[in-house]
């Protein structure tokens, strides 16, 4: 349990724990996709986290995939954020937005008007996806992305940094995993592209290192984070090689000397994700997905790495690093308000008291 509770610097990001909370898509933002004030309270209430990895943001507005998510790029979105790092800092925190683009992985029914649905090829997913208009839909058939259009889209990811810097942001992490854009680049089932951005291994991580040297234009490289989760299928994912590829992709991040690398176990049995960033990766490594307080304590310890994240624990445990502190038992969260609008089972599940004597 010590390990997690030592101070730690993933470059220029300075914690003061090993407990990172995870980002988690919490579907409260309001109109204009703005962060409202309960997410000021929410974020807030967990800053004691060595480091807060923010809900997937989109980039642009064609980067939306799902109801009730924030953007970053507008001036409302810039400002309403700046209020979220103001009580993050205040309380003594040290926060990272998440850019999340959902490339494939959306609905015309939660875009604004003429936002498009952008891919490296026009393959739509298998599957559905929640609106709140109509409710379940299938999942748009993308535009492939033209070569400028590519371009274009790494340009928003860096005016997305900008604006976040602007909100006083201590970094950015790049959503790589869970089958949204960036891993629609990386993976040979997904880019079918016969050009500089797909054909070859090499082609398929070049959008990825892209975006990452143009965030790090931004921020310095020693405060972008890239999250990957080699193997997984989720969101109509399929990857020929995954390890091939993913282990090309970090041997090619190496040289770029990012903050961290965040890990999520791949739900693939034969694959360890962990072992694997061991081996390629060189720079700090955060591991992430069903630590408890002892094996992530152990993850630090012997396995690599040099802090653990914790998404599902910090739902009903805003102090959860306090009661890693005292030992005292952490509170279950409520399934069926993990998406739902308001205050209830989002900023509503209380800090630990100890029982009246
Ligand atoms: C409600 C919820 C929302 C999530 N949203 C995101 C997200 O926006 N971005 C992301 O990278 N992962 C997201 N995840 C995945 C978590 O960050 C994490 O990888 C996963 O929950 C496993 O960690 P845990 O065992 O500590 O919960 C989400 C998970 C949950 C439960």
């Amino acid at each position: 349990m010590q390990a997690l509770l030592r101070p730690v610097d993933l470059g220029a990001l300075r914690l003061r724990n090993r407990i990172i909370m995870a980002p988690m898509t919490r579907n409260r933002a309001l109109a204009g996709d703005v962060p409202g004030a309960l997410a000021v309270e929410y974020y807030g209430a967990r800053a004691s986290a060595g480091l807060i990895v923010t809900e997937g943001t989109q980039p642009s507005v064609h980067g939306k995939g799902y109801c009730r998510t924030p953007g970053m790029h507008s001036a409302a979105q810039v400002e309403a954020w700046r209020t979220v790092t103001e009580a993050v800092h205040g309380n003594g925190g040290c926060m990272v937005l998440q850019l999340m683009h959902c490339g494939r992985i959306g609905s015309y029914h939660n875009k604004d008007p003429g936002a498009r649905t952008l891919a490296p090829s026009a393959l739509r997913a298998a599957g559905k996806i929640f609106t709140d208009e109509v409710g379940p839909v299938e999942f748009d058939t993308p535009e492939e992305l033209t070569l400028p259009e590519v371009q274009a889209v790494i340009a928003e990811y860096a005016a997305a940094a900008r604006q976040a810097q602007r909100a006083g942001f201590d970094g950015i992490e790049l959503h790589a995993a869970s089958g949204y854009l960036p891993m629609q680049f990386l993976s040979s089932g997904t880019n079918l592209r016969r050009d500089t951005y797909g054909a070859t291994l090499s082609g398929r991580l070049r959008f990825v290192i892209e975006c990452v040297e143009a965030l790090s234009a931004v921020f310095g490289s020693e405060r972008v984070g890239v999250r990957i989760c080699p193997g997984n299928p989720f969101n109509d994912m399929h990857d020929a090689q995954p390890l091939e590829t993913y282990a090309a992709l970090l041997r090619a991040l190496n040289p770029l000397r990012l903050a961290y690398l965040h890990v999520i176990r791949s739900p693939d049995p034969a694959l360890d994700a962990f072992a694997l960033a061991r081996e390629c990766f060189d720079g700090a490594r955060i591991f992430n997905d069903g630590f408890d307080l002892a094996s992530g304590s152990d993850a630090i310890s012997s396995g690599g790495a040099a802090a653990v994240s914790y998404a599902r624990a910090f739902i009903a445990n805003p102090d959860l690093v306090e009661r890693a502190v005292n030992g005292w038992p952490l509170a279950a969260f409520d399934r069926k308000t993990l998406y739902t609008r308001g205050a209830a089972g989002y900023t509503s599940y209380p800090r630990y008291t100890l029982a009246p004597r």
